[in-house]
């Protein structure tokens, strides 16, 4: 099992970068599945999901070809249409390739997907909206088998603007037959980024980043190349652990209007922030100021920074409230945190951040991707060592971490695992 030791206590200070986004290389990299053709992605972070992802789409006949950030993926000959279930079971977001196979081939059968454990993460929206656009779903013993003759157009209103029934109704609907409409659909910049890719592949969709998207089927894709958006999460992962111990950074290749509530609320807690073009400059204060924090769908603050700020805010001064409005159990790394010595009660969806004045190391576990960059952050500035444990968690979600960290002055290892 692998492990990350972090020594606490160094101000973070220098100048880092952004690796492409895991969470726009996940769709693009399923949709490549439906030009039949070569597509070539660059920026692509070198991760435990998007080398998932390569593997079912190998598993179903595509051929990769990866070189550090640039992949080359050949989806001519895809020859199956059954995803395996302990693949499917890896991550949450092999469920995207259901709506590429759909577009593509008009069948697919997988099982349940798998993913960070916090919350039941349903797929009702995907199924609801694939069966209107006129696919036969059966379910038996744990496998979904999908099939239509024809895709056709339809107005789908989501109940929530979930990310991935978005994207797995974009991926369904750009060969269906006529207009499909989502209403209430998500908003993120993932979203925008894939609709990007997409028209490059001679798709015609329009309305991405608002919550409403037009997709009109074409019959014809083309072999496409793609150059992945820059990853807002990391972005806010690095923001944060400079300014929790104090720091200074030059943070370069970022997208500024993706982060415009992770800036404000840095910005409250005391941070300096400038924007130059793609680079962000953060000057931190000796010691951060309580926030308050409410997580929504984009432009709404980031669940996925939820655990980040937690972290960040737990040695602030003052007494900080989160509440946690997307997933039902995204609490679980503050077990671990409390073990280093925060003070955070959770009632419900809401967590109450009381600051204390020090962290002192522990031995502690990742329990999902962003609870464990939380701990990493913990460690920064906790007296002593931690040793955070089960951290395939954090490998699946960011590249070089440590390395970045370390060039910025932490003094933090991974340890290979006996
Ligand atoms: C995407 O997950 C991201 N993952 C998540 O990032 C992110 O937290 C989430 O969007 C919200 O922004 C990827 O893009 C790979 P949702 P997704 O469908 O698509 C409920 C990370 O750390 N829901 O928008 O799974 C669901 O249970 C990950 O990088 C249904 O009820 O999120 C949740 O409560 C974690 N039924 C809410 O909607 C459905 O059919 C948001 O889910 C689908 C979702």
């Amino acid at each position: 099992m692998k492990t990350y030791i972090v020594e606490g206590g160094r101000k973070l200070e220098g100048s880092t970068y952004v690796s492409g986004s895991k969470n726009a290389s996940l769709p693009i990299i399923a949709a490549s599945i439906l030009n039949g053709g070569i597509t070539k992605l660059y920026n692509v972070p070198n991760i435990h999901d998007t080398k998932i992802m390569l593997k079912i789409l190998e598993y179903l006949g595509c051929k990769t070809k990866r070189n550090n950030g640039k992949i080359v993926i050949d989806s001519k000959n895809i020859k199956l249409h059954e995803i395996p279930e302990e693949l499917m079971r890896e991550m949450r977001s092999s469920v995207i390739i259901v709506g590429a196979l759909l577009g593509r081939l008009k069948q697919a059968t997988f099982s349940y997907p798998g993913g960070c454990d916090i919350g039941s993460r349903p797929i009702d929206l995907h199924l609801k909206a694939f069966e209107k656009l006129g696919v036969e779903l059966e379910e038996e013993s744990g496998f979904i088998r999908c099939k239509s003759d024809n895709i056709i157009g339809t107005q789908i209103q989501l109940d929530f603007p979930s990310v991935g029934a978005t994207e797995n109704i974009m991926l369904a609907s750009i060969l269906a037959k006529g207009e499909t409409v989502i209403a209430n659909a998500a908003m993120e910049p993932e979203i925008v980024d894939l609709q990007n890719f997409l028209n490059k592949m001679g798709a015609n969709i329009k309305g991405a980043g608002t919550n409403n998207i037009t997709i009109n089927g074409v019959t014809k894709l083309k072999d496409v190349s793609y150059n992945i958006m820059p990853d807002r999460i990391e972005a806010g992962t690095l923001l944060c652990a400079v300014a929790l111990t104090g720091g200074k950074l030059e943070l370069k290749n970022v997208v500024p209007e993706h982060l415009t509530p992770v800036i404000h609320k840095l910005e409250e807690c005391g941070c300096i922030i400038k924007i130059e073009k793609d680079t962000l400059y953060l000057q931190a204060p000796k010691k951060l100021k309580a926030t308050d924090i409410k997580t929504m769908p984009y432009p709404g603050f980031p669940t996925d920074m939820q655990s980040i700020f937690a972290s960040m805010l737990s040695t602030a001064k003052g007494t900080s409230i989160i509440v946690e409005n997307i997933f039902e159990n995204r609490y679980k790394y503050v077990t671990e945190l409390n073990r280093m010595g925060a003070k955070i009660t959770i009632e419900g969806r809401t967590a109450v951040i009381k600051g204390v004045r020090k962290l002192s190391g522990a031995n502690v576990k990742a329990t999902d991707l962003r609870g464990g960059a939380a701990l990493i952050l913990a460690g920064l500035v906790a007296k002593g060592k931690t040793t955070i444990m089960n951290i395939e968690y954090i490998l699946r979600g960011y590249e070089n971490i440590e390395k970045k960290l370390r060039n910025l002055g932490a003094k933090i290892i991974l340890k290979e695992g006996e």
